[in-house]
């Protein structure tokens, strides 16, 4: 199995992707900045005047990732904006802004949404500094490498209050639209959901001359742990899933000395997802007991759930004709914004709802519905 894009926040796939978003604003005249968390800006417009209508989302991707998720917000959000224009933007408009968000997927420092988390403030700079990649590159490093101050990061509340609406068209990761015959359809919620690190720790030694009853395998708790978090969440009516896994010593002929496995858990309420990760990590602690390995249970990232402005779902799904209210497991920007200001988000149809993955697809019909349908709806804001 091959393909898909490893779209990293501050490397060099990614630094294209910066130096084509920066040409497209320039291209269309638009004022171009970068903040100091790196999320990058186009304005139509003033932002100083206040209550900008903004809409993008992020260009970085998952290890492997699709085409779509992400890029088809940022790439809608100025074929919007040239479609509002060929419309002849009303006078006394908004200003309008085009963002795309760093590090959103936290693929290559852990943390989820890491660019609109710092300008929410909902990270301490600090903790974001420390952060690494699986090299053991730091995120100032890594920031100072690209150019970007990294001692500059942090709350960005000024830039945040000049906004008053932020639209996040994103591709679905469902298949909730085929199943309604709709391209297009508008987000009611997103489930609270986080990661987690779980290091089980056990003993190093030879696999073919250790007694059975001498191991202290973490391999074992760990498998056990999987399939526990498995069953626990399908009982709760939540997801669990350990999509990361890292071993040393890493030999095919030695017992391991550490597995770290990394859990995301996701639930329909604060509670079931509180309940249901306190109960993975019991069955954890219990089973290293037996295997005489010991559990450390880091917290890396965490979201609470978000219900999007019901004023912005509602206007945008009449202007859409009736367009459908999703509710979604997946994180967004628009979801950390939402703390902040009001904001909405569009999902555009994916024929098989695979995401996260090569496979993931929408047909081009659907993304000029989907441009369409922001322009509708960011016209209907200005
Ligand atoms: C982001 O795509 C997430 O839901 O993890
Ligand atoms: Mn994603
Ligand atoms: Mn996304």
């Amino acid at each position: 199995m091959g393909g898909g894009y490893r779209r990293y926040v501050w490397t060099e796939p990614e630094a294209e992707l910066r130096a084509w978003f920066r040409a497209e604003a320039l291209a269309r005249g638009l004022a171009y900045e970068v903040d100091r968390n790196g999320n990058q800006w186009a304005w139509a417009g003033d932002p100083a005047a206040g209550d900008a209508v903004v809409t993008g989302s992020h260009l970085d991707s998952v290890p492997d990732g699709g085409a779509f998720d992400g890029p088809l917000g940022v790439v809608s959000a100025f074929a919007a904006l040239d479609l509002l224009r060929e419309r002849g933007l009303p006078p006394g408009s908004r200003p309008l802004g085009v963002v795309a968000f760093a590090e959103e997927e936290g693929a290559r420092f852990g943390v989820a949404c890491l660019g609109s988390r710092l300008s929410s403030g909902l990270i301490e700079p600090a903790r974001a500094h420390r952060l690494t990649d699986a090299d053991g590159v730091s995120l100032a490093a890594a920031m100072e490498r690209a150019g970007q101050d990294p001692g500059a990061i942090g709350p960005d509340p000024e830039r945040l209050a000049r906004i008053g609406a932020f639209v996040e068209l994103h591709i679905e990761q469902g298949r909730a639209l085929a199943g309604l015959g709709r391209a297009v359809g508008v987000g009611s919620v997103i489930w609270p959901h986080g990661r987690w690190r779980f290091d089980f720790r056990g003993e190093a030694n030879h696999a073919g001359t250790t007694r059975v009853e001498d191991r202290r395998d973490p391999m074992l708790t760990y498998a056990h742990t999987v399939l526990a978090a498995r069953k626990r969440a399908r009982l709760a009516g939540a997801l669990a899933t350990f999509g990361k896994v890292a071993v040393e010593p890493g030999a095919v002929n030695a017992i391991p000395s550490l597995v770290t496995g990394w859990l995301d858990s996701r639930a329909p309420d604060g509670g079931t997802l509180d309940a249901l990760v306190a109960g993975i990590e019991r069955t954890a602690a219990e089973r290293g007991g037996r295997d005489g390995v010991t559990v450390a249970v880091t917290r890396e990232s965490h979201t609470a759930g978000v219900a999007f402005s019901a004023e912005l779902r509602d206007r945008a799904a009449h202007r859409l004709g009736g367009a459908p209210a999703l509710p979604t497991g997946a994180g967004h920007d628009a979801g950390i914004l939402s703390g902040a200001v009001p904001t909405a988000m569009l999902y555009v149809r994916n024929p098989t709802g695979v995401s996260h993955a090569p496979a993931e697809h929408a047909d081009e019909g659907d993304c000029l519905a989907g441009v369409t349908a922001l322009a509708d709806v960011l016209e209907g804001l200005l």
